[in-house]
């Protein structure tokens, strides 16, 4: 049974997108139109979503008799919830992936092999979703989309495959090394890139490049020399194995894993947000989930009274070609450049899923001393409550390949952003990919 449920408003969300969406028609040749419009549609029902959730408190003492039912229903529980857990709240859950369409479970308060399957299945249909057959805040908002009818899905038709998160899980324990690592802040200190970007960066002049000569969009300093190396030096960037699934809010770039060279995310939005700049440039851009995610998190750093400053997002692959190449220039071999710079394609910011953010104090420079300010500070502690977290943490480049690079965000959802920053571990063991 294909179940198809578009709203209207759902419809007006999406030509309002489709109207302020910047891509570059000379880099988006090779984008696939049926998957975006099918992300399109994810990203603006759960924008619709969030409204509703947000605005929920206030409609329940008006709600009919009927309208409370429904409700009723639709409540789902917060929280994680996996194979193993009896409670109410698994019956919630259960009832309503039943509703759903997933007709054969039995509703038990238990947490059992179907009722994994079933989310497995639901997740699996949810490019966003990571298919792990655990239910969390992820899976809980695009169940709740799907029970507001704004979610194209097939119940049984999911492809279901091996969790990805498994391993992650299974490694916990071994991430003493990691943690021992995080003592090591005595080296740190300031390092400049400046005048390295050839096209963007000459009309930024307003970008305020100071005579500090931060690094305005190379994410390039090197502090982390003396750490043990096992994934960075070596160039095997033409070897480098390419990632099937570009799109996948959870893909991993780094000097393992590269994404294709004609990949361009699409859509791509302008978020909302203080750039130290006024023209549109494509470093502005990010993919609409992320964009939306950047600005609540501005939004609540501007409560906390920060100052951020969005500075580079998306990044073509040419483009990070050329400030590699201008990186190797600078820093004498590749083998240098790439300590501190990615190579074309094992750059996360061509996923369109990330953003260097930098305030006024360290001149919107991306500099090692940002970690220390009051933004810096503010971003490690809450920018996983957004779905963000600090891709290149202080003492993980014998993981991550780069150094400490505090302004470095990536988007990978609020679930897993919380799990990594709770367990202080980096995307790379959090998918198990050591
Ligand atoms: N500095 C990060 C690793 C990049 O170049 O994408
Ligand atoms: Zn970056």
């Amino acid at each position: 049974m294909m179940r198809k449920w578009l709203t209207s408003s759902f419809l007006v969300v999406l030509s309002t997108v489709l109207i302020s969406c910047q891509g570059n028609a000379d880099e988006s040749a090779s984008a696939d139109n049926t998957d975006d419009n099918e992300e399109e549609k994810i990203e603006k029902a759960e924008d619709e979503e969030n409204k509703e959730e947000s605005s929920s408190d206030n409609q329940s003492d008006t709600s009919s008799e009927e309208e409370d039912e429904n409700k009723e229903e639709k409540s789902l529980p917060d929280g994680t919830l996996q194979q193993g857990d009896q409670k109410k709240a698994v019956e919630t859950v259960e009832q309503a992936l039943k509703k759903l369409g997933y007709d054969h479970l039995t509703v038990d308060q238990s947490y059992e092999k179907e009722t994994a399957t079933a989310i497995r299945d639901f997740q699996a249909q949810q490019r966003d979703l990571v298919n792990d057959g655990i239910y969390g805040p992820d899976t809980k908002r695009y169940m709740q989309m799907a029970l507001n009818n704004n979610l194209t899905f097939e119940p049984g038709s999911g492809k279901l495959k091996e969790p990805e998160e498994n391993e992650q899980q299974e490694n916990q324990n071994d991430d003493s090394d990691e943690r021992n690592d995080s003592n090591e802040q005595s080296d740190e200190r300031t390092q400049h890139n400046s005048n390295n970007e050839s096209d963007q960066n000459k009309s930024d002049d307003k970008s305020k490049q100071s005579n500090s000569g931060n690094n305005n969009d190379q994410d390039g300093s090197s502090d982390d020399s003396n750490q043990n190396d096992s994934n960075s030096g070596s160039d095997q960037n033409n070897s480098t194995p390419v990632v099937s699934n570009p799109s996948k809010l959870l893909v991993l770039v780094n000097k393992n894993s590269k994404l294709p060279g004609d990949y361009v995310p699409q859509p791509l939005v302008t978020p909302d947000v203080r750039f130290p700049f006024e023209e549109d440039l494509p470093k502005k851009l990010m993919r609409p989930v992320a964009a939306n995610a950047l600005e609540k998190l501005f939004a609540a750093g501007d409560q906390a009274g920060l100052n951020l400053y969005a500075l580079s997002g998306y990044r073509s692959y040419d483009r990070q070609e050329a400030i590699f190449a201008s990186n190797v220039e600078r820093y004498g071999s590749e083998e240098k450049a790439n300590e501190v710079s990615a190579h074309a394609g094992e750059s996360e910011h061509q996923t369109g899923l990330t953003m260097d953010v930098t305030s006024p104090k360290v001149d919107f420079g991306l500099t090692v001393e940002f970690g220390q300010t009051k933004e810096g500070q503010w971003l490690k502690q809450h920018a996983s409550d957004y779905g963000f977290i600090i891709r290149y943490p202080k003492g993980k480049k014998n993981i991550t390949g780069y150094q400490y690079e505090p302004w470095h965000l990536r988007y990978v959802g609020k679930e897993a952003a919380q799990a990594i920053d709770s367990q202080g571990i980096t995307l790379e063991k959090y998918l198990g990919a050591i």
